[in-house]
């Protein structure tokens, strides 16, 4: 077993400057770790790293791109000269574009494969030399329900979110005899923060209140899949045992169960509000600066 005590471990969160990300952190923190929030963003990282620090938290603000190589090894060199060896990895950071795949550019769909999945095995890769010499690690990867039922416009996503529980699976089966483990989150919709509470209010939708999980809720889930060693969480909203059934054994009823509840249509909202956003800023490219009038694609 390899059950990691998180006092006075040092662990890093991907996507720490908002959404999902300040809640695993504070659940981490909560439970006495030193904490390394990563993401681009400078002053909301440091607007979060600060609460923390507020709260007695040993904390840093690392400011990083995690899809460039060169910036994920220098975000480990200064976590670990300032906070010590990496003893917890959260790949939390992802997002998608939720827009129809074959108006994708090549470089966006690499974009998206890179965010959501290599950026995440590439990290992992860098921390975990040190975690087995130690005999001491622990890997959490955020992934979405989206990887195992097929939701509208996901497919890069979907593919990148798929990806990530196989490579945690591998990983997990070939090192925790070691003392490295991994463990996967699976998320399904989600409240009051992320991606899909701020672009339920952009769009202007309404998600349903009874569907969502608490991201507090999710940053529990996180630390204790550290310190329980759970090979997979899945956090899910009010009837989640029957959408961990279809999730895990009919994943084929997807399409049939996002057209009753209704997710084909919200989906089909927003993607067509992101293909006018993606018109609109390529005919501002194409013009050379704002154009006047701006529509729905207005942020
Ligand atoms: N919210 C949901 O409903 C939901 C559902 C299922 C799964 N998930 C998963 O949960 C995780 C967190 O989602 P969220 O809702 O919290 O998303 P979010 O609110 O959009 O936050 C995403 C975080 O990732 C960071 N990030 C994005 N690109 C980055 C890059 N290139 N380098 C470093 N950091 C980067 C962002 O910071 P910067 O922009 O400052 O870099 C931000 O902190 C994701 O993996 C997502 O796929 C979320």
């Amino acid at each position: 077993m390899t059950k990691l005590d998180l006092g006075g471990a040092t662990a890093i969160v991907t996507g720490g400057s908002r959404g999902i990300g300040p809640y695993i952190a504070d659940a981490l923190a909560g439970q006495g770790a030193r904490v390394a929030l990563v993401a681009r963003s400078e002053p909301e990282l440091a607007v979060n790293a600060r609460r923390l620090a507020d709260a007695g938290a040993e904390v840093i603000a690392v400011p990083a791109d995690i899809t460039s190589a060169q910036a994920r090894r220098e975000l480990i060199e200064v976590v670990e000269r300032r906070l010590g060896p990496v003893d917890v990895l959260v790949n939390n950071a992802g997002g998608d574009l939720q827009r129809e795949f074959h108006n994708l550019t090549e470089d966006e769909v690499q974009g998206l494969l890179e965010l959501n999945l290599t950026s995440a095995v590439l990290l992992t890769r860098l921390v975990l030399a040190g975690m087995l010499e130690r005999g001491r690690g622990h890997v959490v990867n955020v992934s979405s329900m989206a990887g195992r039922v097929s939701f509208p416009y996901t497919e890069a996503y979907a593919a990148a979110k798929d990806g990530l529980i196989a490579f945690t699976r591998v990983l997990r089966a070939d090192y925790r005899s070691r003392g490295v483990s991994a463990s996967t989150i699976i998320l399904g919709p989600v409240g009051e923060a992320g991606v899909g509470a701020r672009t339920a209010e952009e769009v202007g939708i309404k998600l349903p209140p009874v569907g969502l999980v608490a991201p507090a809720k999710i940053g529990r889930q996180t630390a204790r899949a550290i310190r329980r060693d759970k090979r997979e969480l899945a956090v899910l909203p009010g009837p989640g045992r029957l959408l961990r059934a279809i999730m895990d054994r009919f994943p084929g009823l997807g399409p049939a169960l996002n057209r009753a509840s209704g997710t084909n249509k919200t989906m089909r909202t927003v993607a067509e509000y992101r293909e006018r956003e993606a018109r609109l800023a390529a005919a501002e490219r194409s013009a050379g600066g704002p154009l006047s009038g701006r529509g729905a694609g207005e942020r």
